[in-house]
């Protein structure tokens, strides 16, 4: 890692791998020796045409993605399929169930009560500690909504919801850490701001035959429909965005794909969590079984504890740990770019914090 550059535990927009930004600092002034940078090509030309390939091809390859999902690119973060989910898929009559994990199902699920009916069918509110074991669906609903890693509480889904109908997930901020599992999915989608690139554009794998089943009555940037038919195409896409998330995609196949990203986000994680259990000050907040790879929560045995172990991180490049404002305590969100060493020295940070040493 550069010596100029802090940990980043930021919780999205995140660290990026270094390589990448490399990749893309010489790709803004030329693409490909195409002497055009990637902001400067027009996304009717063959240069951009080529990156828009690339990146899908990639994302197939590592995501092991066959001909019936198709691989979108909205120009929009996640909070757009909130809405955009049921306005496509919920029709008068119908029902949605949703698992209430957090805060973004949360908004995911006010989203969907605007357009239509919504049944509450998990929830593990008010502590938000872990994803529901039990759930109830309703008779027959039109789709069932997760979240599989909830970024503020900091709990994972280990697998999804065996539910009763097509799965939708919102999988922004685990999307290509461990291997995608399809089964049962009509759509998943992802803002791209954790572990694929920047934030504005959302990363959408769908099955074919459920795209088709959605409303023909929206504008057409509404509906899936009319990315998957024009290849995200209809207007101009965020072509940095597809070409970054391309050169992401690639640095995670070069690192041996996203079993070898499950077993090292997991390793990571569980330096911190390791550590966690151990300690007398600190005290993680998801249960063991519904722990994120990805986002880990904790508290402080007290407010003036949690405020010096920020103010000392800062001061030591640890930058981002600060937890949600609607949560607080701590949080260190560790996506595929960021290193493991990062993870020990927030450990030995805590515990010089945890002994009154620092
Ligand atoms: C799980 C989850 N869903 C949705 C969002 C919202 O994403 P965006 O700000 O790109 O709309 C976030 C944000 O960070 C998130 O973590």
């Amino acid at each position: 890692m550069s010596p100029k550059r802090k940990l980043n535990f930021s919780s999205g927009p995140a660290a990026l791998p270094e390589d990448v930004l490399r990749n893309a600092q010489a790709a803004l002034l030329d693409l490909d020796g195409s002497g055009i940078g990637i902001l400067e090509h027009s996304h009717r030309g063959k240069e951009f045409g080529r990156v828009l390939e690339r990146t899908e091809s990639l994302i197939r390859e590592v995501g092991n993605i066959g001909s019936d999902y198709a691989v979108l690119f909205v120009t929009a973060g996640a909070t757009h399929h909130f809405a955009m989910v049921p306005q496509n898929f919920l029709g008068a009559g119908e029902t949605a169930d949703y698992c209430d994990t957090g805060i973004w199902s949360g908004k995911a699920i006010e989203e969907a009560r605007r357009v239509g009916s919504v049944h509450v069918a998990c929830t593990s509110g008010p502590a938000y500690d872990a994803t529901p074991v039990h759930q109830s669906w309703s008779a027959a609903p039109r789709y069932v909504h997760y979240t599989s890693n909830e970024t503020i509480y900091g709990t994972q889904w280990a697998a999804p919801p065996r539910a009763p109908a097509p799965l939708v997930c919102d999988a922004s901020s685990d999307i290509f850490s461990r291997p995608l599992s399809l089964d049962g999915h009509g759509l998943i989608y992802a803002g791209a701001q954790k572990n694929l690139g920047p934030s504005g554009i959302s990363l959408v794998i769908a099955r074919k035959d459920f795209i088709a089943t959605g409303s023909k009555d929206l504008p057409p940037l509404s509906q899936y429909r009319t990315y998957a038919d024009e290849k995200s195409m209809h207007n101009t896409p965020n072509t940095f965005g597809v070409y970054v998330i391309g050169e992401v995609v690639a640095w995670i196949k070069a690192q041996g794909g996203l079993a070898v990203m499950g077993e090292r986000n997991a390793a990571k994680a569980k330096i911190l969590y390791d550590f966690l259990d151990r300690s007398n000050a600190w005290k993680g907040h998801a249960q063991p079984h519904s722990r994120s790879i990805m986002n880990i929560t904790f508290r402080g045995a007290t407010k003036e504890l949690e405020e010096t172990m920020l103010a000392l991180a800062e001061e030591r490049g640890l930058s981002g740990l600060r937890g949600h404002r609607s949560v607080g305590g701590l949080r260190a969100s560790i996506y595929n770019a960021f290193p493991a060493e990062g993870v020990h020295r927030l450990v030995e940070l805590l515990d010089e914090v945890e002994r009154g040493r620092a």
